[in-house]
């Protein structure tokens, strides 16, 4: 019988820890406890939460989410109910919750999500092209900006017009009131936001949530009025759907829906791409070996093999690995007595794969805090030890078009424009919502144009080598 390790600190204090400073947090408690430790970092779940971060246990819960020993409750993650909604996916049960996966997952895999490659680099295009030479940028926001545009393409199927206009900028705004390290702490302390009027938090978040949300329900209520067999945008998919008892969504689980994918679907990949770029320029030898591989494919539309490229694709491994923009899985909750890797685990229990310590771990990622994409050209790593998307059952729905997305918005900017790091200091990360991202987002700016895309009838090879790579 092996019980899980704890520690003494009281739960009030580690929740701060774990809200302050998440990855010291998981770091001390790793090192004086091991590989499972109980940790109660979350007010509003009575029940007790383990941090699991051995690969092979996290193979364990991820291959036996969906059993009679562990499922993947959707009631437990009520932290995020506020943001998404009930109706969310994240927050639905077995059954349920595989029938709405069903209908959101396609549209975000394979020739349909590959179908927007070209919107990618256009939108990323358009947000570059407001940039001005010498004028610092955050890089964070100005990559949610082109994620958020590529999102609320793929969801509603449109990009212009003054709904979306409003929509961006909304969403934008709500997200940015509550994900700073400060704010984070009403996520896990709701009692805390108190709704003092207009000027306060919580009154303009509610403002900004019912701004949303009137334009949601007025853009569901047109489509339903004019229905377009053929579109292929998920919310003209999630229209269509009907259960097997033949009915339909409502317009609350809609707009839940639809919500989830917004925010899940551009926020975290920002964050992703704005770490990319600071180690791309922090580190001149990683910069020069991307640009070496990059310039040779300048001219090329063919999105599937430029996100295919093997430099290109470490480096976005390594970003997704030193710092994970999610630290940790989904909980998972034990449903019979089970015993992994040794430990006992009784029913009521929730697991949470430990995303950051796995890509941690020595043993299989030497001199961790280095960033060095070449472990990703020189090793293969199982789903368990590299799990930047979770796994399981509730597998992230946008893993392939995040991993498209960092690729192409990369080699285009890249390829295209000059930028310079203006941090002197070194980054650290800091808690965002949920997730991990660059304390600041990251000060740069444009130094200069690079060449221009040349037209289909110029020879790419016999022009590309009167430019410098870097
Ligand atoms: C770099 C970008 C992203 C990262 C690091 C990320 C990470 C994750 C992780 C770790 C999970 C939990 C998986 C688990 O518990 O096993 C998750 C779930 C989810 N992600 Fe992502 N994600 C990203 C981008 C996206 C995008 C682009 C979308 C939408 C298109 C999206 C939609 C979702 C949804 C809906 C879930 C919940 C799935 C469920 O409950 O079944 N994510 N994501």
């Amino acid at each position: 019988m092996v019980s899980i390790p704890s520690s003494n600190t009281p739960a009030l204090v580690q929740t701060l820890q774990w809200v302050f400073n998440p990855l010291g947090y998981m770091r001390k408690n790793f090192e004086q406890r091991g590989d499972f430790f109980r940790a109660e970092v979350s007010p509003v779940n009575p029940e007790p939460i383990v941090f699991i971060n051995h690969p092979e246990a996290i193979q364990y819960l991820l291959t036996h989410d969906s059993s009679e020993e562990l499922t993947s409750p959707g009631e437990v993650n009520v932290q995020i109910k506020a943001l998404f909604g009930e109706n969310s996916v994240l927050l639905l049960n077995g059954k349920q919750h595989r029938q709405r996966r069903q209908l959101i997952v396609p549209p975000f895999h394979g020739e349909r999500m590959r179908a927007y490659g070209d919107l990618i680099c256009t939108i990323a295009r358009e947000v570059m092209g407001t940039w001005e030479i010498g004028k610092p940028l955050c890089i964070r926001d100005t990559m949610q900006q082109i994620t958020m545009r590529v999102i609320l393409q793929a969801v509603f199927g449109l990009h212009e017009g003054d709904r979306y206009r409003r929509l961006e900028r909304l969403l934008a705004e709500r997200l940015n009131l509550i994900t700073t390290p400060l704010t984070s702490i009403f996520i896990f302390f709701p009692q805390l936001m108190p709704n003092l009027g207009s000027w306060s938090l919580a009154g303009q978040v509610k403002r900004l949530i019912q701004e949303t949300d009137d334009l949601l329900y007025a853009e569901i209520r047109e489509r339903r009025a004019v229905p377009n067999p053929n579109a292929t945008d998920v919310l003209s998919m999630l229209l269509s759907a009907r259960d097997e008892d033949g009915q339909g969504l409502t317009d609350a689980q809609l707009h839940d829906e639809l919500i989830t994918l917004l925010i899940a679907g551009h926020e975290t990949t920002a964050t992703a791409l704005a770490w990319a770029f600071y180690w791309i320029h922090r580190l001149p030898e990683v910069r020069q070996k991307l640009m070496a591989e990059l310039s040779a494919h300048q001219y090329s539309t063919d999105w599937t093999a430029i996100a295919r490229l093997p430099y290109l694709t470490a480096v976005c491994n390594e970003t997704l690995r030193i710092y994970p923009v999610a630290m940790v899985t989904l909980p998972r909750r034990v449903e019979k007595p089970i015993q992994i890797k040794g430990y006992d685990l009784e029913p009521g229990m929730l697991l949470m794969g430990c995303i950051y310590l796995v890509h941690h771990r020595e043993d299989l990622y030497p001199d961790s805090n280095t960033f060095q994409p070449e472990r990703f050209i020189e090793r293969n790593y199982s789903p368990y030890q590299f799990l930047p998307f979770g796994g399981g059952v509730r597998r992230c729905v946008g893993a392939a078009l995040a991993m498209y997305e960092m690729t192409l918005i990369l080699s285009t900017i890249l390829n295209e424009c000059d930028l310079k790091l203006l941090e002197t200091q070194e980054v650290k990360p800091v808690r965002r919502g949920g997730t991990l991202a660059p304390g600041g987002g990251v000060s740069m700016c444009k130094v200069g144009d690079r060449p221009p895309r040349f037209s289909d009838h110029t020879t790419p090879q016999a022009t590309s080598a009167a430019y410098p790579v870097v």
